[in-house]
């Protein structure tokens, strides 16, 4: 993989939050505004990076667009062909805490006790993420980034 475009598609994968507080509507913000730009990868990692499951309708949140808007990203969403940038995104994505790097099943936690559920096959899938990043880097996952030590600035 290439670092470089793994760090910036991490640093534009919630890009759709400059429009605003919202829960999926961040998704469609950011993956139109991204294909509007003609940036079709960071589109991708805009609309894929909530998705470790390819289904719309496993999104933790509220469905805060149109119904059109929804059969939109549902049609692009199973359209993706996953990669392994939209995979690391999304695992960076189940690790990441505002004071810095969470215990991946804490944060899940985190999430099911705030929304009330979590849909079992994609706690599943992001503990299968971690498992897959941790056999490619030949090591525990919090060691790659740092948990211990990371504050973000
Ligand atoms: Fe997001």
């Amino acid at each position: 993989m290439d670092a470089e475009k793994a760090y910036v598609l991490g640093l534009l994968h919630d890009v759709g939050r400059k429009f605003g507080f919202s829960h999926l509507k961040h998704i469609w913000d950011g993956y139109t505004y991204m294909l509007s730009l003609g940036y079709d990868e960071a589109a991708k990692i805009c609309l894929t990076h909530s998705f470790s499951i390819q289904n719309i309708h496993d999104y933790i949140g509220r469905f805060d667009i149109e119904d059109g808007k929804v059969r939109e990203l549902e049609q692009a969403l199973a359209a993706a062909e996953y990669d392994d940038y939209d995979r690391l995104i999304q695992l960076c994505d189940s690790l990441a805490g505002s004071e810095g790097v969470m215990d991946i099943e804490e944060r899940m936690s985190d999430v099911k006790r705030r929304y009330g559920a979590y849909p079992q096959e994609k706690w599943d899938a992001n503990i299968r993420l971690k498992a897959y990043f941790e056999a490619k880097a030949g090591k525990n996952i919090y060691e790659v980034v740092e948990k211990e030590t990371y504050k973000p600035s």
